[in-house]
């Protein structure tokens, strides 16, 4: 599997707190969008970190092809 799956063709807005790790799936095939859950098992993808530095609502991205990833970058537009 070298894509992943889209979870969704939009971003997930989520609100993070300081100093929170946030850990987002790059597969796609979590059950926790936009949260890994472990279903990469056995995939080529691995979660990517993110470290919210302060209060307030990300988007993270739900089709999994941003060129910024976790977040959203509106790749998911041309798609
Ligand atoms: Fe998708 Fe972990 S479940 S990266
Ligand atoms: Fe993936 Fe916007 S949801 S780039």
């Amino acid at each position: 599997m070298n894509e992943p799956v889209m979870a969704q063709r939009s971003p997930y807005f989520v609100d993070v707190v300081a100093g929170e790790s946030y850990w987002w799936c790059a597969c796609g095939k979590s059950k926790s969008q936009p949260f890994c859950d472990g279903s990469h098992k056995g995939t080529a993808f691995t979660p990517v970190e993110y470290k919210a530095e302060k209060d307030g609502r990300i988007a993270f991205c739900g089709c999994k092809r941003s060129a910024e990833k976790p977040l959203c970058d509106g790749t998911h537009t041309k798609l």
